[in-house]
């Protein structure tokens, strides 16, 4: 590779990287699995080895990836990380103080604080030492963030003298203030680069940085909250405080003890307003029992201890100017409006697009161009329009026009009855829903091509893949060449096309993403017809018999095969070897495997899913994590704890090569 075929393979990744951050941090809505997403860090990281002068600063690779990131060690919590329970209402507040009082012999005092909207981190001190910080995870086990955690200046690494124990854990929420925030997303702005959508997801985002000197950069604070344990030396949570304070640590300052719920209410109302003034984003005030031999008495339940609650303030609102209306068509057709509005200040951060859901929704807000609009920020990452200022719309503003036809193909759109979407119905020819169908074929439940979404994107983008078909015509030297692939990833993913054509017909029939026809109706499909010939000539009625099948599937299924170029379609696919008749033999299984019980870690050349199913059908059983139960591990390169645990136990390990070798097969 020369360095400017490895300058501009690197600017692709970057930028598709930078999608897919997006979406994962901005939309909520990740459309790669994260083991996609690493192996497109991989390939950029590769690139950055062989020419350092592109490993720049700004790089994904040197910067966030995401809270999935595998180089973290998963640790598992001494004491579970549970979360509150959330009230929304004064009157909730008074009920949860009712209960409290029922439950407790002696009147309870509480201790109102603020609720810090950022992350949770659970830090360990040992000899006054900082031992480890792990974040939340699942609750039960998190990321191991130590190196990130110590480059926040207001943690202490080192304790002063003090009556510390001699082992404890200090709880927090690691917070990005609004300063630090608004410079962060300026850079990134100017450095073209995703932004982060509130202080909280860069908060998160941040403590997963792979490189812990730019972690130090980004500001981060942490405020402390909660000293779990049962020796501790203090009797009350807010003496706790007062000792994480002579500790050294950073303590929610604005905690204050209350005796009723009007004391709790009055602190409710004055902080309701006067957090807008402090640095760093809150989302309500955290109610707690004082007493630590009350809160034992009063416990925890599954999820959340019974002596504390959460009051949350209501979504923050801003007025601004709508100024534009786009449409986004997605991968089904589906038509979606944004709004463009004034950037304006809400929450803390600056908002600039906000979601507008449908026509009804436009038509039912009465919103139109250049209105005053009344923007919402609830827990969901995209603001919403709630509402418009009639008093301020302009004299010579006039009704808001959806669109009549698709912005990505100008085909006209749709609108089923009942249905809230607009779609483009040209499913066949509209880009995106072309990729959409080729993703869906190519998708797990489908033909299980084992290629990043990404990856099918690109190929699609550059024109090698144009449909479902195409995929089978790709040649090892088009790849090579086309995306400076490593031989093992094009030889990978040219192995698993190869295999997808073993893929049995109720699959491949779900695969062609006929409308309505999901994964179940495909086998109903496929158990009473034996071909997709079949299939394609079979008229309404004949549908109809078929169980579950009704007027819409039938009329769906009629519609597709009508249609001239999803015909060749599926002759293309079945010269390149797909199967569309119902195979003679079922897939056979044995009892190899009875009485096993397999742990599945590491990197692998297919999904865990697929290993998973092949072990049951050999008579195992599965699970997530090494038990006393557990009788082998079967593991790829890059394993970690789980390996480490297993060996220590004695299992047996087995490699992918190894478990073939035991279930005498050497492929799926
Ligand atoms: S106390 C067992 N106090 O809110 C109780 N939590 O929804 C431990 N949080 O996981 C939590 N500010 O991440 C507590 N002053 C505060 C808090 C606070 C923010 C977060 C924390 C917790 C979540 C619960």
């Amino acid at each position: 590779m020369t360095l400017k075929e490895a300058t501009e393979q690197a600017a692709r990744l970057r930028r598709i990287i930078e999608e897919h951050n997006r979406h994962y941090y901005m939309e909520n809505k990740p459309t790669i699995s994260d083991f996609e997403y690493d192996l497109l860090v991989g390939q950029l990281a590769g690139i950055e080895r062989l020419f350092p002068a592109l490993a720049v600063a700004t790089s994904p690779t040197q910067r966030v990836g995401s809270d999935r990131t595998r180089e973290f060690a998963q640790v598992a919590h001494k004491y579970a990380m549970l979360s509150l329970s959330n009230t929304y209402s004064i009157d909730e507040v008074r009920d949860f103080d009712g209960r409290v009082r029922k439950m407790l012999p002696d009147a309870p005092e509480y201790v109102c604080e603020l609720k810090f909207d950022g992350t949770a981190i659970g830090l360990t001190y040992v000899h006054g030492f900082l031992r480890q910080a792990v974040t939340r995870g699942d609750g039960e086990r998190g990321d191991e963030v130590t190196d990130n955690i110590r480059t926040i200046g207001s943690i202490p690494r080192e304790l002063p003298p003090g009556d510390w124990p001699d082992e404890f854990e200090i709880r927090g929420e690691v917070v990005m203030p609004f300063r630090a925030f608004e410079q962060l997303n300026d850079e990134r702005r100017a450095a073209g680069e995703f932004l982060f959508a509130n202080p909280r997801n860069a908060a998160a985002g941040s403590l997963k940085l792979l490189d812990s000197r730019i972690a130090a950069r980004r500001g981060l604070d942490c405020i402390f909250y909660y000293i779990p344990g049962d020796r501790l030396p203090f009797e009350t949570h807010f003496d706790g405080l007062k000792k994480a304070a002579e500790w050294g640590f950073r303590v929610s300052e604005q905690a204050t003890k209350c005796r009723t719920v009007e004391e709790i209410v009055a602190f409710i109302d004055y902080w309701a307003d006067a957090r807008k003034t402090l640095p760093y984003a809150t989302d309500g005030v955290v109610i707690k029992v004082n007493a630590l031999a009350q809160q034992r008495q009063l416990g925890l339940t599954a999820k959340s201890p019974r002596w504390a609650t959460a009051f949350k303030f209501k979504a923050e609102q801003a007025t601004t100017t709508l100024l534009s209306v786009d449409f986004q068509v997605g991968r089904t057709g589906a038509v979606t409006p944004v709004a463009n509005l004034q950037p304006v200040l809400l929450a803390g951060t600056t908002v600039r697009r906000a979601s507008l859901h449908n026509a009804d929704q436009i038509a039912l807000l009465n919103i139109r161009l250049h209105d005053r609009v009344i923007v919402e920020k609830g827990g969901e990452i995209i603001p919403k329009v709630v509402g418009v200022d009639l008093s301020q719309r302009p004299a010579d503003s006039l009704p808001f026009q959806f669109i009549t036809h698709c912005p990505e193909c100008g085909t006209p759109l749709v609108r089923d009855g009942g249905e809230a979407k607009h779609y483009c119905p040209n499913d066949t020819h509209c880009p995106p829903q072309i990729l959409g169908k080729i993703l869906h074929f190519a998708s797990r439940k489908a033909m299980n091509i084992v290629a990043g979404e990404a990856t099918i994107e690109r190929l699609y983008r550059e024109g090698l893949v144009k449909d479902a078909a195409d995929l089978y015509s790709l040649k090892k030297d088009d790849l090579l060449r086309f995306d400076n692939w490593g031989e093992k990833s094009t030889d990978n993913l040219l192995r698993s096309i190869a295999g997808s054509l073993q893929t049995p017909f109720p699959k491949t029939l779900y695969a062609l993403g006929i409308r309505y026809v999901g994964e179940t109706i495909a086998k109903k499909l496929a158990d009473a017809m034996p071909s997709i010939d079949a299939i394609a000539q079979a008229s309404i009625d004949d549908l109809l018999t078929i169980d579950e099948i009704g007027e819409r599937i039938a009329q769906s299924i009629i519609r597709y095969f009508a249609d001239e170029s999803n015909r060749r379609l599926i002759v293309r696919l079945r010269q390149a070897g797909v199967q569309w008749e119902k195979s003679a033999t079922p897939s056979s299984g044995s009892n190899r495997l009875a009485g096993t019980v397999f742990v599945i870690t590491g990197t692998l050349s297919r999904p865990r899913e697929d290993f998973k199913t092949l072990i049951e059908q050999h008579g195992g059983r599965t699970a997530g994590d090494v038990g006393a139960k557990t009788t082998h591990l079967l593991a790829g390169p890059n394993a970690g704890s789980k390996w480490a645990r297993a060996q220590k136990a004695g299992m047996e390990i087995l490699d992918e090569e190894a478990f073939y070798h035991l279930i005498h097969t050497n492929s799926f």
